[in-house]
């Protein structure tokens, strides 16, 4: 008997084909997909037509826990994560204490063991001092480098240290690539010492510059010395252009919806809501985003979900924090771009899918093939249904997209072959594990 038995779902394939079929869950993995399965399973779902793809792997997440567990929790993001149809995460390292160490790591390692709703990987956070610890802790999905400054105390930006770093080990090194220079003259240049402004200020301060001049720096790192690394969060089609002309084999980059869906136009509506790092760019700018998509030149979508409380948020800019929740609307975000024609289901799949277990090397996700893991989501992207501050599971308990209606959301979401998110509600007692990596663990 399998475990579980989904009935009548719609699957699209690796190559962009969808047939009617069903799928056999067994022992966490998928033991059987056929056009039909007529074994009995100990919980059968009848999809209805509905759309059965891989999990989605979200690359980049900020959580608040150890430290800001008013704004998120491991628990609180996992449910987040799962009604949004992400089996898997990559957590980031600016918590409170930061992700420096094997403590801190083995700390947020048996912590999600026993409180996630889904899957969860690690970054290790880079520091001036630490580069033994960088190479050494495992597991990792990566070295995080804040080149810029950002929530949290992480930095490193001079040129040693960065040397240093990207000429000791083989770690795949990830990096938010804002220049902290520029940051440092342009706020002292565009804001009074003791004045607040509009939040719109926000994208002036860190200018598609700011991003081009780090990202420039990076990929030079990269290239000086053959090491892996990983752009997060691409935000500009500058970058795009300069990746264009030449992306080294070692180097893969993400982009993040916000910067696909929000523009500065936004901030009218929206203010603080919408100011993160880096920043929301001018309406043009996305084009070139999407084009970097199509073309391969972008290889994964990320969140960068960085939960922040209205009431922290309702504070003048510049006090006012970066970062908006994300982790629940990609799918659907992404989906309903299909709907509209921007893209592929194929696409989407290869973007938050497949490409994100390529890129850091995860074993046995993101995809959905026999011998796979059985980490799954079944969409309706027949019905819309709208974003809500109200409905929202992250304990930020609001999103930028709220009042947009989206299609795609998840009906049910399948972690390891055990539902965890059922029509809405979230199922006690089912649990991801932690992820294996075949690169850089
Ligand atoms: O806007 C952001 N917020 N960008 C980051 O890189 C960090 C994040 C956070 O942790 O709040």
């Amino acid at each position: 008997m399998y475990d579980l038995v989904i009935r009548n779902a719609s699957i699209t394939h690796p190559d962009g084909t969808t047939a009617a079929g069903d799928v056999a869950c067994q022992n966490g993995r998928i033991a059987k997909i056929d056009s039909m399965i007529s074994a009995v399973g100990r919980e059968h779902i009848d999809a209805a037509g509905r759309l059965l793809i891989p999990g989605v792997i979200d690359p980049q997440v900020h959580f608040r826990e150890p430290g800001a567990t008013d704004k998120e929790d491991l628990a609180s993001g996992s449910r987040a994560a799962v009604r949004g149809g992400v089996t898997s995460f990559l957590e980031m390292p600016n918590c409170n204490p930061p992700t420096t160490d094997q403590e801190q790591l083995d700390w947020k390692l048996a912590r999600a063991a026993s409180s996630c709703a889904a899957n969860f990987g690690f970054f290790i956070g880079a520091t001036c001092d630490n580069l033994e610890a960088l190479n050494s802790v495992r597991p990792a999905c990566g070295i995080k480098i804040f080149m810029g400054s950002s929530t949290g105390d992480l930095l490193v930006d001079k040129q040693e240290h960065l040397e240093r770093i990207f000429g000791n080990g083989e770690r795949l090194i990830a990096v938010h690539a804002e220049d902290e220079t520029r940051i440092q003259d342009r706020t002292r240049a565009l804001l009074k010492e003791g004045e607040t402004a509009d939040y719109a200020l926000h994208s002036r301060i860190r200018d598609p510059q700011t991003a081009l001049i780090a990202t420039e720096r990076a990929l030079a790192l990269s290239e000086k010395y053959g090491r892996r690394l990983h752009i997060l969060h691409l935000s500009t089609s500058e970058e795009v252009e300069r990746l264009r002309r030449h992306k080294p084999d070692q180097v893969t980059c993400e982009v993040i919806p916000n910067h696909l869906f929000l523009n500065t136009d936004d901030y009218a509506q929206l203010g603080s809501r919408v100011q993160m790092n880096p920043p929301i760019r001018n309406p043009a700018n996305a084009s070139g985003l999407w084009s970097g998509l199509h073309q391969g030149i972008i290889d994964i979508i990320a969140t960068d979900h960085a939960p922040h409380t209205l009431g922290e948020k309702s504070q003048p800019y510049p006090n006012s924090p970066a970062g908006m929740p994300g982790v629940e609307t990609s799918l659907p975000l992404m989906l309903t771009a299909m709907q509209a024609g921007q893209c592929t289901l194929a696409q989407v799949q290869q973007w938050m899918c497949s490409g994100p277990a390529r890129v850091y090397g995860i074993k046995n996700k993101g995809q959905l093939a026999e011998g796979f893991d059985a980490d799954l989501a079944l969409v309706d992207i027949e019905t819309t249904w709208p974003v809500r501050d109200n409905e929202v599971f992250s304990r930020a308990a609001w999103s930028p997209y709220a009042g947009r209606e989206l299609t795609g959301w998840p009906n049910y979401t399948i972690v390891g072959g055990q539902v965890v998110f059922d029509n809405g509600q979230i199922r006690p007692g089912v649990f991801g594990k932690a992820l294996e990596f075949a690169r850089s663990d």
